[in-house]
């Protein structure tokens, strides 16, 4: 049976897929934050998956003892097929003004923790084979004012990801990186942690929800696909920024991240 361990199940986009994967009967694991979310997350689960058991591991990813915490517990059971590293935090703000400490915790989590689980679990997976879908963003296209550390740590993901793929395969890995580029998602807790409520962005056409980020990440799964832009409207304008200049793409982006 196909196994699954998504980082930041318990919650919006994770917690999406984690409805796909278990309507397609893979097994699913955790890595999540907070204990309280974790287990309310899987009663509602219960409702419609009632042989669901989602092995939940609490763990703050950014402690320095977190991957080996993860590594024990992944080698009590088995290694996933497909890893999703797709716990991240935001925060909204002109970076000058920010508190330092919040933009390091985006650092702390959206880099450090995802190449550190990305390292740890290349070994891990390489014997059976499988994916690690690193979840990136669409801001990781461009510069993005007002999110200029978030978008960096996602434009980090999208590169760091895309040329570790090429490098596996050349080695002849069984391990390939699938870079997940998701739209801004309306329906998940993210916006309001980050201070991003109320941002055009969010209302925009493009913007996407949690199911279609999930069906798309499974898309992708299927078809062995290396880079994924999610939301159907935003593989469009993908295509339009990368013909566009630099100049109106910037001017665009700005727009989008004023508040309405
Ligand atoms: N929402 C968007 O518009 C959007 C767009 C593009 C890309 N993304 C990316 O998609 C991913 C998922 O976002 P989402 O919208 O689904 O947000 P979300 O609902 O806030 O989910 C984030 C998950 O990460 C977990 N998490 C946060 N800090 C953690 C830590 N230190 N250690 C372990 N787990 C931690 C959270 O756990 P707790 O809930 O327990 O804190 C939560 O389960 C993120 O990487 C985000 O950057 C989001």
């Amino acid at each position: 049976m196909t196994r699954i361990l998504i980082t930041g199940g318990s919650s919006g986009i994770g917690l999406a897929l984690t409805r796909r994967a278990l309507a397609r009967g893979w097994n699913v694991s955790w890595i999540s934050l907070d204990p309280a979310e974790i287990s309310a997350a899987q009663d509602a689960l219960k409702a419609d998956y009632p042989d669901a058991d989602i092995d939940a591991l609490c763990v703050d990813l950014t402690e320095a003892d977190a991957i080996d915490r993860i590594t024990q517990w992944v080698k009590k059971t088995a290694a996933p097929d497909i890893l999703v590293n797709n716990a991240g935090i935001g925060f909204f703000g002109a970076s000058a003004q920010l508190d330092p400490a919040r933009e390091q915790a985006m650092i702390a989590l959206n880099i450090s923790a995802l190449h550190a689980m990305t390292r740890a679990f290349i070994p891990l997976m390489e014997k059976k084979g499988g994916t690690i879908a690193n979840i990136a963003s669409n801001s990781a296209f461009q510069p993005v004012p007002f999110m200029a550390v978030y978008a960096a740590t996602k434009a980090f993901v999208r590169h760091y990801s895309l040329a570790l793929d090429r490098e596996l395969t050349e080695a002849g890995s069984n391990v390939r990186v699938m870079t997940v580029c998701p739209a801004a998602v309306k329906d998940t807790p993210f916006k309001g942690a980050a201070g991003m409520d109320g941002l055009r962005t969010f209302d925009s056409f493009t913007s996407t929800t949690a199911d279609e980020v999930a069906r798309d990440v499974m898309r992708g799964l299927d078809g062995r696909k290396r880079f994924v832009v999610s939301g159907a409207k935003m593989r469009a304008v993908y295509i339009l920024t990368k013909l566009a200049p630099a100049g109106l793409v910037q001017a665009i982006v700005r727009r989008e991240v004023e508040r309405v």
